[in-house]
């Protein structure tokens, strides 16, 4: 397994360095971590489709150090991305917008649009500016698996096809960013994730959601399948059901761990409680990691409690809904 690397100025200049020369990076941000390439360079973004087994129509996200760099990628800045940068970047915010011509088709996976994003965590910010190019990165995971929010998550998954990993300690937010559309006239939400809807929407009135159901999918990533550990998920709508539901797991022999908040009394070492229901935050911190080291650890079935469904909430039951589709 390769090492990680101390994200000190030297391993940042590492880094940078690899990224110049076309290689792949993974680095840490607010959300999850990244697997970054030169995004104008496309030898070494079609390193990161190969790295992750990613179908090439699923575009990713170039990640730039400012409003003027975000804008350089695009033709066309409508006063909404406006509003929305200058309240949320940097932050767990992506924004799509029309594409400039020199961004290439596989880095957008041959969209006429360009997912951008100024991420805010430090070890980001001095990744961009000491590379000085824009890069390209989605989350820095096997196709199909649980986002990594620790960088031994990514080394699990990636390997040798890395060539620096930069380790910043677990991410803080855990969940992606939301990513909103704004090539239309109408601004979408593709994407739920880590800057809650209803943050937008103070700004910019009721948002339109992309569903399944919608013709041409305008987020390729919708399609595929996300977010699954190779336990079963099951949801529940309180934790007395969830704890019922794995006591019936484990008498027929199955090994099954329980998910609730701490509303829950503990029932041992088969239990893990993220936090309130209430305190979104600590479940979408946790919840990526909590999938994969239930795989890890062994379990067929997660009994999980739902929480919530609005703001942050929203987001994580999202994921909790996709990682529980078979
Ligand atoms: O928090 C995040 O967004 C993380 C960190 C590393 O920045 N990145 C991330 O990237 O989650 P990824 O590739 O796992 O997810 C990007 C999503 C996908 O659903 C993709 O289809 C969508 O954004 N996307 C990218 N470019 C797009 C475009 N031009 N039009 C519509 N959707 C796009
Ligand atoms: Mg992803």
């Amino acid at each position: 397994m390769p090492d990680a690397t101390a994200p000190d100025a030297r391993g940042i200049a590492r880094a940078a360095k690899a990224l110049r020369e076309g290689e792949l990076v993974v680095f840490p941000t607010e959300t999850v971590y990244g697997v970054g390439a030169h995004a104008l360079d496309p030898d070494a973004v079609k390193k990161i489709f190969q790295a992750k087994g990613r179908p090439a129509d699923n575009p990713l996200i170039v990640h730039v150090p400012d409003v003027a760099a975000a804008r350089r990628l695009t033709r066309g800045w409508p006063t909404a991305a406006d509003a929305l940068a200058h309240a949320f970047w940097p932050g767990p915010l992506t924004l799509v917008l029309p594409r400039a011509a020199h961004v290439p088709d596989i880095t957008t996976g041959g969209l006429d649009t360009v997912a951008l994003r100024v991420p805010s965590h430090g070890i980001a910010r001095l990744l961009l500016q000491a590379a000085s190019l824009p890069i390209a990165a989605p989350s820095a995971n096997r196709s199909g698996r649980p986002s990594p929010t620790r960088i031994q998550d990514a080394i699990a998954d990636l390997g040798e096809s890395v060539h620096t990993y930069l380790d910043g300690g677990p991410t803080y937010l855990g969940l992606e960013s939301t990513v909103v559309a704004l090539a239309d006239a109408e601004p979408t939400i593709l994407r739920q994730g880590s800057l809650p809807r209803e943050r937008i929407e103070e700004l910019l009135g009721p948002l339109r959601a992309r569903t399944h159901a919608d013709a041409a999918p305008a987020s390729p990533g919708m399609k595929y399948r996300h977010y699954a550990p190779s336990a079963q998920l099951h949801l529940h709508a309180s934790a007395a059901q969830a704890a019922a539901h794995a006591a019936a797991l484990r008498a027929q022999g199955e090994r099954a761990l329980l998910v609730t908040g701490t509303e829950h009394p503990h029932e041992g070492p088969d239990h893990q409680r993220p936090g309130p229901t209430t305190d979104a935050h600590a479940w979408a911190r946790t919840l990526f990691a909590t999938l994969r080291d239930a795989d890890a650890r062994g379990y067929r079935h997660i009994c999980i409690q739902t929480i919530p469904d609005q703001g942050l909430g929203a987001a994580v039951m999202d994921r909790l809904r996709k990682a529980a589709e078979r």
